[in-house]
């Protein structure tokens, strides 16, 4: 039998091969990962927990608040401010980063995250999952927000974890992607899915279809043409599925390919698209690069952008590298 590599083994090898690390980062991703299982946790007992449901509240984006979305980050928060590795955060359900407390020390890392991707269906007990992203800060202080403001390719390390069947984290530090299963039986991340690659081509789409007649053309004609199937300019046929947990539908292109899509519409024209830059494009855009695929707004990568704010919204179009850049070529041809 093999032996099994666990997560804290994974990283403090892959650190070794740094030359001075100080192991900050290690504790760092320990600390995300004893989070994450304490979500793990919460979400499995469902309605037993009373904690199913919305909240009474609104986050920033002015979605009203599950009860989960609020616990969860919480537990992240709380998992992550006293550790001494961080010098401030972000996440979704917070309007202003997230201040490390006076008397904790501040470290020379930041950390962004959606607490609870895909929270509408926590209700119906489908896959949700955690987001994280984590980018180099100023040691000793206090973060400020444009301390925040780097483009997705300043990313040191990111990754998201699913609670489904399995709970599974999904990461990268820019050396390729791996996976680890969450052991129950031992409460261990172990290493189970190693340097996974994105099928080039694809004949699966994601897209919310109910949007449709608010797409820009290039979207309509990409859309238009795998729906025709073999019959059509493509020639062959293509399947859909559209989870509504972007990691469900990430973790799915990174196993079999295929592309998602969460265009502009034209009901937010300002607004960018519904997906958020920092906690979710960015880091997923980050995996989705390192397993061999690419990720764009159609006439941008994703990971150039320089944010603005911290709570950006962008158009996503990610996924195998052959839909990708046809998509991003019906862009350039309008
Ligand atoms: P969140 O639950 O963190 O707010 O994110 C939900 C996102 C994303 O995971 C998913 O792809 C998309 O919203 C689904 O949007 P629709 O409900 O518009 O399909
Ligand atoms: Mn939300
Ligand atoms: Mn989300
Ligand atoms: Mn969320």
């Amino acid at each position: 039998m093999k032996p099994h590599i666990s997560l804290t083994q994974f990283i403090i090898d892959q650190q070794r091969s740094i030359p001075n690390a100080s192991g900050d980062f290690t504790m760092l991703l320990s600390d995300i990962a004893s989070a994450c299982k304490r979500i793990a946790h919460a979400v499995s007992r469902g309605a037993m927990s009373g904690q199913l449901g919305s909240a009474e509240s609104e986050n920033v984006q002015g979605e009203t608040q599950k009860q989960l979305d609020i616990i969860t980050n919480d537990i992240m928060v709380d998992a992550l401010e006293w550790t001494g590795h961080l010098s401030g955060m972000v996440s979704e359900e917070i309007d202003e980063p997230i201040v490390i407390p006076e008397h904790f020390p501040k470290g020379k890392y930041l950390a962004l995250f959606d607490p609870l991707d895909g929270s509408s269906n926590i209700d119906i007990n489908l896959t949700v999952g955690t987001i994280f992203s984590i980018l180099k800060g100023r040691e000793g202080c206090n973060a400020s927000l444009e301390d925040f403001l780097q483009s997705g390719s300043q990313q040191v390390c990111a990754g998201f974890v699913l609670y489904g069947p399995s709970t599974l984290m999904i990461l990268t530090t820019g050396h390729g992607v791996n996976g680890f299963t969450l052991d129950p039986d031992i409460g261990e991340f172990v290493l189970t899915h190693r340097n996974m690659t994105i099928p080039e081509d694809s004949q699966e789409f994601a897209i919310n279809m109910s949007n449709q007649r608010f797409w820009e053309a290039p979207v309509q004609r990409y859309i238009d043409e795998c729906m025709q199937g073999r019959q059509g300019p493509r020639g062959k046929d293509f399947n859909m599925r559209w989870v509504a947990s972007m990691v469900a539908e990430a973790y799915r292109i990174l196993t079999r390919g295929g592309i998602f899509l969460y265009p502009l519409d034209q009901r937010q024209p300002d607004k960018g698209g519904k997906l958020r830059l920092m906690y979710e494009a960015n880091p997923i855009g980050f995996i989705i690069e390192q397993a061999g695929g690419l990720c764009s707004t159609g006439r941008q990568r994703i990971l150039d952008i320089q944010p603005d704010g911290i709570h950006q919204r962008v158009p996503v179009i990610l996924g195998s590298k052959s839909e990708v850049e046809r998509v991003v070529d019906y862009h350039q041809q309008t």
